[in-house]
Order: structure tokens, then sequence, then C-alpha cells
């Protein structure tokens, strides 16, 4: 069996969950990582001690790796990974892929020239409780979906250099687009800066899709409890799926309404409401981010497409744009057009850039 040889750029809070996992991974061996902080270093020696620490990301380039993951702060994702791209080598980089779609259509073309993987840390796309909601979706046990209300709040934490959408919307949308398709086609924000001016704190977002469905997302950084949720209301059924519980992570509920055939008068206004079982479906936990490090290496080893690629990163961003844009100008709606996204585990061409005649 072929190992991968990968590089972690980025040792803080989430970095070391994806170094812990390349790590336990049959087919990887984590060779190197890279922080800023000598303190974020100091801490790995012990766990890891065949591991090579430095300070500069760019000597991870002279270690004959595969492969990195980027798991430094947003504003960093751009720069870092197109560095990787250009010296060859795969990159996971972490959500959000860029901060605007022109540098996210630039990491994506270089990538695709060079033959790479490139793929996001879109985590919930590689969560059980998700693949779940997508099946019963899919089956049509719901029905005909007619939105959904997603919620991702908490108690901090404050990032310095972006707004609480960029930090936690992400994983919102990538969770949309993965159940109902990339056919966002308007997008508007509204939300408020409590604490600091100009870094939006609350953010309340309104998605229309191409088929009708409207999802709304809330995140914030100012709330009591931690909560992240996820209500999908259909014809046929509801379904909540709570990633707080630890068990009971999806609850359906067969739940509905029946409008009356006809309304001539106020009487005749009665519809007829069920309110029948709830099922809970058993999900085998697996962690997801074990599945998604996999993932990306056997993408890698097998020269394929992986799920969360470049262009679901792009369409990501995309609407993170508009929202942005949308919550600066009095919440008005902007049109987003997303990119047809390539078919997943399709084979990972070199494809050169087309030169002109
Ligand atoms: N997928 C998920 O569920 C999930 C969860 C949390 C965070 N994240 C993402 O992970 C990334 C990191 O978030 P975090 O919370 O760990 O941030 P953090 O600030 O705790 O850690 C970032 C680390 O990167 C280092 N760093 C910064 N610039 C660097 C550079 N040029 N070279 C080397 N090291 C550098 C910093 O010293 C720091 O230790 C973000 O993109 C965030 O959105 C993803």
């Amino acid at each position: 069996m072929n190992t991968l040889r990968v590089g972690v750029i980025g040792s803080g809070y989430w970095g070391p969950n994806l170094i812990r996992n390349f790590a336990e991974l049959p087919n990887a061996e984590v060779v190197a990582v890279a922080d800023l902080n000598p303190e974020r270093l100091n801490n790995l020696q012990a766990r890891y001690p065949d591991l090579v620490l430095t300070a500069d990301y760019r000597s991870l380039f002279a270690l004959d790796l595969a492969a990195v993951v980027v798991a430094t702060p947003p504003h960093t994702h751009y720069a870092i990974t197109r560095d990787c791209l250009l010296h060859g080598l795969h990159v996971l980089v972490e959500k959000p892929l860029a901060l605007n779609s022109l540098e996210s259509q630039e990491l994506i073309e270089i990538a695709r020239v060079n033959g790479l993987v490139l793929m996001v840390g879109h985590t919930f796309e590689y969560n059980n409780a998700v693949l779940e909601l997508r099946r019963l979706i899919d089956g049509g046990e719901i029905g005909d979906v007619y939105y959904i209300d997603a919620v991702r709040v908490n108690l901090g934490l404050f990032q310095p250099k972006l707004n609480a959408m960029w930090d936690l919307a992400p994983h919102d949308i990538s969770i949309l687009l993965y159940l109902i398709g990339h056919d966002v086609t308007s997008v508007s924000a509204t939300g408020s800066a409590c604490v600091f001016d100009s870094i939006h704190d609350i953010v309340y977002m309104n998605l229309t899709f191409g088929s009708g469905v409207t999802a709304h997302i809330r995140v914030s950084w100012l709330d009591p409890n931690k909560t992240r949720r996820i209500t999908v209301v259909g014809s046929k059924k509801m379904v909540v799926y709570d990633d707080v519980e630890t068990s009971e992570k999806i609850k359906i509920y067969d739940k509905g309404v029946e409008r009356p055939p006809y309304t001539e008068t106020f009487d005749d206004f009665q519809c007829s409401y069920r309110s029948g079982n709830v099922h809970i479906p058993q999900i085998n936990f697996t962690e997801p981010l074990r599945q998604e490090c996999q993932h990306f290496v056997d993408c890698i080893i097998n020269r394929q497409v992986p799920r969360s690629n470049g262009v679901v990163g792009l369409n990501v961003v995309k609407i993170l744009e508009a929202a942005d844009w949308s919550l600066h100008n009095g919440s008005v709606q902007q049109m987003v057009q997303l990119l047809p996204v390539p078919e997943v585990g399709a084979a990972l061409l070199q494809q050169p850039t087309q030169q002109a005649a």
C-alpha cells in the first residue's frame, strides 16, 4: 500500500485534530508541521517526537511530501494554498477556500493545470448524520422540501479579521448545497455588530434555490447556548438534525398539514394537521474528520475528484461574498451564479491551459 507523506500548516485549535487523524490513517504519514507560534510546535513535540517542526511552511517544500493540509486563519488560505499547489503538492485547505471568488478560481485553475487534488475542509459533508439527511431527502421520505432552517450559535469564539458569517456559515452553506444542490439563485443577509465596530457577530442569511426551496441560516458568536441545528420541513415529514446531541442526532417527525381542497368561506378554511410518531434512525458514528482525511488520501492515490472539491469551495465563497455585500448594503437581495460541480470520483486529469492558436 502507498503511504502518503503529508505536512500540516497551522497547529492552533483545529490543526491538531487534522494531525491526529492523518497520523492514524493506515496509508498516510504526517512528516512535518509548520506553525509561526513556537509554543504550538512545542506542544506537539512530546506526542509526535519524529515530526519535523518548523516556523516557515516553505521548508516543507524540501521534504518530498505528496500533500499538505492548510489549517491557518482564513485570510492566509489563498497565499499558502497557492504556494503549495505551485510546488506540486495536493492541498486540503480548511474552510473557507479563500476570502473571494477570484482567488478561489485561481486556486482551482492552478490545481487543474497541474493535475492536483484541491479539497476544502467542509467537514459536515463527511458527517454520517448529514449523509442520512440527504438520503431522506433524495429518497422522497420527507416529500417536497418547503424550507430549511439552520442555526449555528454559541458564545464566541470571536475572530479578529472576519465576521461570524465567514467563520461559521461555510459549514451550513456547504451542508445546504450538499442536500439541495448547487443551484442557489439569490442571497440576502442582515445582522449586527454588537461587540466590535464593523465586525458582525450576528448574521441572518436567506438563500433561494432555483427549485423554489428557501433556506435561512442564523450564525452568532453572541448566544448563551451552543446550538448546531438544521430543520428540514417537507410536504410529508419534518426532520431535525441536532449536531449537539450525542446519539439521537436526527429525529424524523411524521408531522404535516393538509390544505382543504377549496375554500369559499372562512369556515371552510380548516387545515388538517397530522402529528404522528417520531422516528430516530440509528446512525453509525465515525468521526467526520477521519472520513474527510481518508477521502483526501484516497482521492490522491486514485487520482479522483473529491467531494468537497475546489468548485464546491468556490460556490460556498460566492454565496458568502454575495451575502457580505448584502449585509453592508441594506440587506439587498443579491443574485448569484454558482458553477457546475465536477463529478465526484471522476478521474483527475492534468489539463494544461489552452494555448492560443
Ligand atoms: N472544519 C472545521 O470544523 C473547523 C473547525 C475549526 C476551525 N476550522 C478552520 O481551521 C482554520 C484554523 O482555525 P483555528 O481555529 O485552528 O485557528 P487558530 O488561530 O487557533 O490557529 C491557526 C494557527 O495557524 C498558525 N499560522 C498562522 N499563519 C501561519 C503561517 N503563515 N504559517 C504557519 N502557521 C501559521 C497560527 O500560529 C495558529 O497556531 C480556519 O480556517 C478555520 O476556519 C475548521
